[in-house]
């Protein structure tokens, strides 16, 4: 039997959705409580106060849920609320920056890793702490990319506007012969296919989502939190604004249909 209590998994709109995909693929009998805090996003360009108090929120709904294990999947809530976050839950807490962080470090041969993100993980330099963490000699070049959660918000992921942006912002960074890029937002693999043609076919591209999913498959499994295989799992999405368009993208980001999204109060 295991342990059937669902995994949470939030962030402030569709991009944790990324991280769910990956979850879903490596633990298909585990079942996902997602949170995407639709009426108040991006959060990346507001102060860490604001940001701390919302993670909070959706931690407290969450656990009251029962969840067994918590998974930040939005880099600016786990830049800026982690120990917060670590401190209000009983249950076992994954971050996606630590995640992107170890993923990039096995990648990056030269040590010269571009990160971006939101404003607020950018300005947190939380990346450039954890990378250098697990390897000392690296160079870390990091850029805001404000612009890239509204616009994958609004669906504009192959969109002429969108690439005009994502050249704008990254042409820093290819300057500096870096050769792994961190997507340190869960919005922007997303973005992916456009970000590939803009920065060529040489960079690695770090995706923290697929580096989470092996990680919270060895922590259900090392705390005994695992469900039985032959299960089926319940999949219930929570958000705080219009479900129907979260439903268009999320669509699109999980790639299969989502039935179960209700609208929750926190
Ligand atoms: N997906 C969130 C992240 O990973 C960001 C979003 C936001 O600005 O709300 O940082």
């Amino acid at each position: 039997m295991g342990d059937s209590r669902a995994i949470g998994i939030f962030d402030s709109g569709v991009g944790g959705l990324t991280v769910v995909r990956a979850v879903m693929e490596r633990l298909p009998w585990e079942s996902i409580i997602y949170f995407g805090d639709t009426a108040r996003v991006p959060y990346g360009i507001k102060s860490r106060e604001t940001i701390t108090e919302y993670a909070l929120q959706i931690t407290d709904f969450l656990l009251q849920k029962n969840v067994k294990l918590l998974i930040i999947a939005c880099n600016t809530m786990a830049a800026v609320a982690y120990p917060a976050i670590k401190l209000r839950s009983p249950t076992p807490v994954l971050d996606v920056i630590d995640a992107g962080a170890r993923l990039a470090v096995a990648k990056t041969v030269s040590g010269r890793i571009g990160v971006i993100g939101t404003p607020a993980t950018i300005n947190s330099n939380a990346y450039a702490r954890s990378i250098h963490r697990y390897r000392t000699e690296s160079f870390v070049f990091s850029q805001s990319c404000p612009l890239f959660v509204p616009l994958v918000e609004e669906g504009w992921f192959n969109h002429p506007i969108t690439r005009a942006v994502a050249q704008e912002y990254l042409q820093p960074l290819l300057t500096e012969s870096i050769d792994s890029l961190v997507l340190g937002c869960t919005h922007y693999p997303l973005l992916k296919p456009l970000l590939r043609e803009v920065i060529g076919g040489s960079i690695h591209l770090i995706d923290s989502a697929e580096a989470m999913a092996e990680i919270a498959a060895n922590i259900l499994r090392l705390e005994n939190l695992a469900v039985t295989e032959s299960s089926s799992p319940d999949y219930e999405f929570f958000v705080t604004d219009i479900p129907h368009r979260f439903q268009t993208i999320g669509e699109y980001a999980l790639g299969r249909s989502m039935t179960n999204v209700k609208m929750a109060k926190i």
